[in-house]
């Protein structure tokens, strides 16, 4: 045990979400780097990882710019990080519904997944804002209609899951669809959006990016059943049914629906 207690969020910060976020991040990597690119993230660069976890995102930051802080609130998560012992990265725990980032006049900053989670998502687009420098950049991921995710041949097992996963995150005080606020706020709260771009997929069985959902039901399954929002029964059914479509090799998956989102700050 440490000194103070860790700080998990709704899915959990244990082994098998650390592995997870991995299959994630490698699934998701050719795109976040893509925007990286668009939004000119370059050598002697200061950028900031807003809820970095593990920091894998941040890992591949130090590879470009100069200076990487990644915030996060878990401790786990950050000497996940820290035992990487990369030079460039500097770890810093925070809570995000709470406390202030640090005063850094970053040139960019990078979210994926986080706006989410947060219980006071508009106020930390505010904070992110007052971290990064006139026309600093920040290049977000977030769900914008995470019930776009459906198989075919279709399960209602599968949809039935969806919706509970959807529902955990909204009694945790977050939004799966944060997407569809987020350039709203933006605009409001003193950034020039500069892009916005959709992205959905259809995928196979035999795609790697199948690997994706794959290790979410694994996981997801498992911590929806700790948590009290399905029983075990109703687990088991629906493992069931994702085991039987992944089976098929003409299973099609339409994936949940993400935005990304460019923006300058004024
Ligand atoms: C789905 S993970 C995404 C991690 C990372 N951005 C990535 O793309 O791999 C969500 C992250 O948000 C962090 N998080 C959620 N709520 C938080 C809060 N209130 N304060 C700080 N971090 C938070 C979690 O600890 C976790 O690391």
């Amino acid at each position: 045990m440490t000194a103070t207690a860790e700080r998990d969020y709704i899915l959990g910060t244990h082994d098998d979400e650390v592995a997870r976020l991995g299959v994630q991040h490698r699934v998701w990597r050719p795109r976040m780097l893509d925007a990286w690119r668009r939004a000119r993230f370059t050598t002697g660069q200061t950028i900031l990882d807003v809820g970095c976890g593990p920091g894998y995102a941040a890992l591949d930051l130090a590879e470009i710019v100069n200076r990487v802080i990644a915030v996060d609130r878990s401790q786990r998560f950050l000497d996940a990080l820290r035992a990487r012992d990369v030079p460039q990265i500097e770890t810093v725990e925070i809570d995000l519904d709470e406390d202030e980032l640090p005063a850094l006049d970053a040139d960019g900053a990078w979210a994926r997944w986080v706006f989410a989670f947060v219980k006071r998502p508009r106020d930390l687009v505010a904070r992110v804002r007052r971290a990064l420098k006139p026309g600093g950049v920040f290049v977000v991921h977030e769900y914008v209609d995470y019930r776009a995710w459906r198989v075919s041949p279709r399960s209602v097992e599968h949809e039935e899951f969806v919706d509970v996963v959807m529902k955990s995150w909204r009694a945790a005080g977050g939004e799966p669809d944060i997407g569809l606020d987020l350039p709203r706020w933006f605009e409001e709260l003193g950034f020039e959006i500069r892009s916005l771009l959709p992205i959905v997929d259809a995928i196979r069985p035999n795609d790697f990016a199948w690997q994706w959902p794959h290790s979410f039901m694994e996981s997801g399954i498992r911590r929806l059943v700790e948590l009290g929002h399905i029983s075990p029964e109703r687990a088991s059914a629906t493992a069931q049914a994702f085991t039987a479509t992944e089976a098929n090799p003409t299973a099609l998956m339409i994936t949940p629906v993400v935005l990304e989102i460019i923006a300058v700050r004024r």
